[in-house]
Protein backbone atom coordinates (compact mmCIF):
# COMPACT_ATOMS: atom_id res chain seq x y z
CA UNK A 1 0.00 0.00 0.00
CA UNK A 2 1.29 3.47 -1.00
CA UNK A 3 1.00 5.20 2.50
CA UNK A 4 3.13 2.12 3.95
CA UNK A 5 5.57 2.52 0.97
CA UNK A 6 6.00 5.77 2.09
CA UNK A 7 6.33 5.25 5.49
CA UNK A 8 9.24 2.69 4.92
CA UNK A 9 10.45 4.21 2.12
CA UNK A 10 14.45 3.66 1.81
CA UNK A 11 16.89 5.51 3.00
CA UNK A 12 17.78 7.95 -0.03
CA UNK A 13 21.38 8.55 2.43
CA UNK A 14 21.50 12.36 1.17
CA UNK A 15 24.26 13.72 2.81
CA UNK A 16 24.26 16.89 4.49
CA UNK A 17 24.87 19.49 1.71
CA UNK A 18 21.38 18.29 0.04
CA UNK A 19 17.48 18.31 1.72
CA UNK A 20 14.48 18.49 0.13
CA UNK A 21 12.19 21.41 1.85
CA UNK A 22 9.23 23.68 1.00
CA UNK A 23 10.01 25.89 -1.93
CA UNK A 24 10.56 29.45 -0.72
CA UNK A 25 9.97 32.54 -2.87
CA UNK A 26 13.89 32.99 -3.01
CA UNK A 27 14.05 29.99 -4.75
CA UNK A 28 11.34 31.00 -7.70
CA UNK A 29 14.38 32.27 -10.19
CA UNK A 30 16.67 29.01 -9.42
CA UNK A 31 13.17 27.23 -10.33
CA UNK A 32 12.03 28.48 -13.34
CA UNK A 33 15.81 28.05 -14.98
CA UNK A 34 15.80 24.71 -14.28
CA UNK A 35 11.89 24.38 -15.33
CA UNK A 36 12.43 26.36 -18.42
CA UNK A 37 15.35 24.60 -19.42
CA UNK A 38 13.54 21.48 -19.90
CA UNK A 39 10.59 23.70 -21.49
CA UNK A 40 13.03 24.80 -24.30
CA UNK A 41 13.69 21.22 -24.97
CA UNK A 42 10.60 20.33 -25.06
CA UNK A 43 10.56 17.91 -21.92
CA UNK A 44 7.63 19.94 -20.14
CA UNK A 45 5.56 23.05 -19.59
CA UNK A 46 6.83 26.55 -19.21
CA UNK A 47 6.06 28.56 -16.59
CA UNK A 48 6.06 32.36 -15.67
CA UNK A 49 7.41 33.86 -12.87
CA UNK A 50 4.01 35.11 -11.49
CA UNK A 51 3.06 31.45 -12.00
CA UNK A 52 5.52 30.03 -9.91
CA UNK A 53 5.08 32.80 -7.53
CA UNK A 54 1.42 32.21 -6.98
CA UNK A 55 1.96 28.61 -6.42
CA UNK A 56 5.09 28.64 -4.17
CA UNK A 57 2.81 26.87 -2.10
CA UNK A 58 2.78 24.00 -4.13
CA UNK A 59 6.00 23.44 -4.56
CA UNK A 60 9.31 21.27 -2.73
CA UNK A 61 12.58 21.65 -4.18
CA UNK A 62 15.59 19.92 -3.55
CA UNK A 63 18.61 21.78 -2.57
CA UNK A 64 22.33 21.09 -2.72
CA UNK A 65 25.25 23.43 -1.66
CA UNK A 66 22.44 26.23 -1.58
CA UNK A 67 21.52 25.82 -5.21
CA UNK A 68 17.91 24.51 -6.66
CA UNK A 69 19.11 21.35 -8.11
CA UNK A 70 15.30 19.81 -8.51
CA UNK A 71 11.47 20.91 -7.84
CA UNK A 72 8.03 19.61 -7.92
CA UNK A 73 4.98 20.63 -7.21
CA UNK A 74 1.58 19.59 -5.77
CA UNK A 75 -1.72 21.46 -7.04
CA UNK A 76 -4.94 20.76 -5.44
CA UNK A 77 -7.55 19.91 -8.19
CA UNK A 78 -10.26 19.10 -6.16
CA UNK A 79 -11.35 17.65 -2.84
CA UNK A 80 -9.92 14.08 -3.68
CA UNK A 81 -7.81 15.00 -6.36
CA UNK A 82 -4.12 16.46 -6.88
CA UNK A 83 -1.65 16.96 -10.08
CA UNK A 84 1.74 16.46 -9.92
CA UNK A 85 3.35 18.46 -11.96
CA UNK A 86 6.73 20.52 -12.78
CA UNK A 87 8.69 17.76 -11.96
CA UNK A 88 12.28 18.63 -12.70
CA UNK A 89 15.99 17.47 -12.04
CA UNK A 90 19.18 19.39 -13.11
CA UNK A 91 21.29 17.24 -15.35
CA UNK A 92 24.18 17.35 -13.21
CA UNK A 93 21.92 16.00 -10.07
CA UNK A 94 20.14 13.28 -12.12
CA UNK A 95 20.47 9.13 -11.52
CA UNK A 96 20.62 10.46 -7.58
CA UNK A 97 16.80 9.52 -6.51
CA UNK A 98 15.96 13.28 -6.56
CA UNK A 99 12.83 12.79 -8.65
CA UNK A 100 12.00 10.00 -6.98
CA UNK A 101 12.40 11.44 -3.61
CA UNK A 102 10.46 14.83 -5.09
CA UNK A 103 7.76 12.04 -6.22
CA UNK A 104 7.50 10.71 -2.69
CA UNK A 105 7.80 14.10 -0.70
CA UNK A 106 4.21 15.11 -2.90
CA UNK A 107 2.30 12.11 -2.19
CA UNK A 108 3.43 12.18 1.20
CA UNK A 109 1.87 15.75 1.71
CA UNK A 110 -1.30 14.71 -0.61
CA UNK A 111 -2.29 11.94 1.83
CA UNK A 112 -1.44 14.35 4.89
CA UNK A 113 -3.97 16.75 3.14
CA UNK A 114 -6.76 14.13 2.51
CA UNK A 115 -6.09 13.68 -1.64
CA UNK A 116 -6.63 10.53 -2.51
CA UNK A 117 -5.75 10.50 -6.35
CA UNK A 118 -2.82 12.17 -7.21
CA UNK A 119 -2.29 12.13 -11.03
CA UNK A 120 0.43 14.04 -13.80
CA UNK A 121 0.62 14.28 -17.45
CA UNK A 122 4.36 13.62 -18.77
CA UNK A 123 6.70 12.21 -21.20
CA UNK A 124 7.99 10.06 -18.84
CA UNK A 125 5.54 7.45 -17.60
CA UNK A 126 8.44 4.91 -17.05
CA UNK A 127 9.38 7.24 -14.17
CA UNK A 128 5.82 7.34 -12.44
CA UNK A 129 5.06 3.44 -13.32
CA UNK A 130 8.33 2.37 -10.96
CA UNK A 131 6.69 4.91 -8.39
CA UNK A 132 3.41 3.16 -8.46
CA UNK A 133 1.32 5.12 -10.84
CA UNK A 134 -0.64 3.80 -13.59
CA UNK A 135 -0.93 4.86 -17.15
CA UNK A 136 -4.77 5.79 -17.86
CA UNK A 137 -6.66 7.52 -20.79
CA UNK A 138 -6.13 10.98 -21.14
CA UNK A 139 -9.46 12.12 -21.86
CA UNK A 140 -10.82 9.89 -18.50
CA UNK A 141 -9.05 12.66 -16.54
CA UNK A 142 -11.99 15.04 -14.96
CA UNK A 143 -12.55 18.07 -16.94
CA UNK A 144 -11.33 19.96 -14.00
CA UNK A 145 -7.83 18.72 -14.94
CA UNK A 146 -8.22 20.67 -18.59
CA UNK A 147 -8.30 24.28 -17.23
CA UNK A 148 -4.60 24.66 -17.56
CA UNK A 149 -4.67 22.54 -21.19
CA UNK A 150 -6.51 24.81 -23.03
CA UNK A 151 -4.44 27.54 -22.34
CA UNK A 152 -1.11 25.37 -23.55
CA UNK A 153 0.26 26.15 -27.42
CA UNK A 154 0.45 21.96 -27.62
CA UNK A 155 -3.13 21.48 -26.91
CA UNK A 156 -4.88 18.93 -28.08
CA UNK A 157 -1.81 17.15 -29.38
CA UNK A 158 1.07 17.48 -26.49
CA UNK A 159 1.19 14.07 -26.46
CA UNK A 160 2.22 13.95 -22.78
CA UNK A 161 0.71 10.31 -21.00
CA UNK A 162 -1.63 10.41 -18.13
CA UNK A 163 -0.54 9.13 -14.85
CA UNK A 164 -2.27 7.97 -11.58
CA UNK A 165 -2.32 6.86 -8.45
CA UNK A 166 -4.24 6.39 -5.54
CA UNK A 167 -3.50 6.86 -2.10
CA UNK A 168 -3.96 5.03 1.04
CA UNK A 169 -5.88 2.57 -1.03
CA UNK A 170 -7.87 4.49 -2.30
CA UNK A 171 -9.24 3.26 -6.45
CA UNK A 172 -8.22 5.35 -9.08
CA UNK A 173 -11.68 4.41 -10.65
CA UNK A 174 -13.66 6.94 -9.87
CA UNK A 175 -13.09 10.97 -9.01
CA UNK A 176 -15.78 13.39 -7.49
CA UNK A 177 -13.79 15.81 -9.66
CA UNK A 178 -16.10 17.39 -12.49
CA UNK A 179 -18.39 14.12 -12.02
CA UNK A 180 -16.07 12.21 -14.80
CA UNK A 181 -14.84 8.31 -13.35
CA UNK A 182 -11.31 7.48 -14.14
CA UNK A 183 -11.81 4.11 -16.23
CA UNK A 184 -9.57 1.53 -16.35
CA UNK A 185 -5.69 1.82 -16.56
CA UNK A 186 -3.92 0.92 -20.16
CA UNK A 187 -2.53 -2.44 -20.00
CA UNK A 188 0.83 -2.48 -22.19
C1 LIG B 1 12.63 12.76 -15.06
C2 LIG B 1 13.56 13.31 -13.97
C3 LIG B 1 12.77 14.22 -13.05
C4 LIG B 1 14.16 12.12 -13.18
O1 LIG B 1 14.93 12.65 -12.11
P1 LIG B 1 16.10 11.79 -11.43
O2 LIG B 1 16.48 12.47 -10.18
O3 LIG B 1 17.19 11.54 -12.42
O4 LIG B 1 15.34 10.43 -11.15
P2 LIG B 1 15.75 9.34 -10.06
O5 LIG B 1 17.24 9.32 -9.90
O6 LIG B 1 14.96 9.59 -8.83
O7 LIG B 1 15.25 8.01 -10.75
C5 LIG B 1 14.19 7.26 -10.20
C6 LIG B 1 13.93 6.09 -11.10
O8 LIG B 1 13.35 6.53 -12.32
C7 LIG B 1 14.12 6.12 -13.43
N1 LIG B 1 14.14 7.20 -14.40
C8 LIG B 1 14.68 8.42 -14.26
N2 LIG B 1 14.48 9.15 -15.36
C9 LIG B 1 13.78 8.36 -16.21
C10 LIG B 1 13.28 8.56 -17.53
N3 LIG B 1 13.47 9.70 -18.20
N4 LIG B 1 12.62 7.53 -18.09
C11 LIG B 1 12.43 6.35 -17.42
N5 LIG B 1 12.88 6.11 -16.18
C12 LIG B 1 13.55 7.11 -15.59
C13 LIG B 1 15.51 5.87 -12.86
O9 LIG B 1 16.19 4.91 -13.65
C14 LIG B 1 15.20 5.33 -11.48
O10 LIG B 1 14.85 3.97 -11.55
P3 LIG B 1 15.28 2.96 -10.37
O11 LIG B 1 14.53 3.44 -9.13
O12 LIG B 1 14.80 1.65 -10.85
O13 LIG B 1 16.75 3.11 -10.23
C15 LIG B 1 14.74 14.08 -14.61
O14 LIG B 1 15.41 13.22 -15.53
C16 LIG B 1 14.31 15.33 -15.33
O15 LIG B 1 14.21 16.39 -14.71
N6 LIG B 1 14.09 15.23 -16.67
C17 LIG B 1 13.71 16.37 -17.48
C18 LIG B 1 12.34 16.94 -17.10
C19 LIG B 1 11.26 15.88 -17.16
O16 LIG B 1 11.16 15.09 -18.09
N7 LIG B 1 10.43 15.91 -16.10
C20 LIG B 1 9.29 15.03 -15.98
C21 LIG B 1 8.10 15.80 -16.42
S1 LIG B 1 6.64 15.15 -15.69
Amino acid sequence: MLSDNLKNGDDLGLDASVHIRKARTMDVPGMQRLINGFADKGAMLHRSLSELYENIRDFFVVIEDDCVVGCAGLHVSWKDLAELKSLAVDESAQGRGFGKELIRTCLNEAEEIGITRVFALTYVPALFEKNGFEVVDKAMLPRKVWTECVYCPKFPDCGEIAVIIGIGGASIHESSAGNQIVLEPIRR
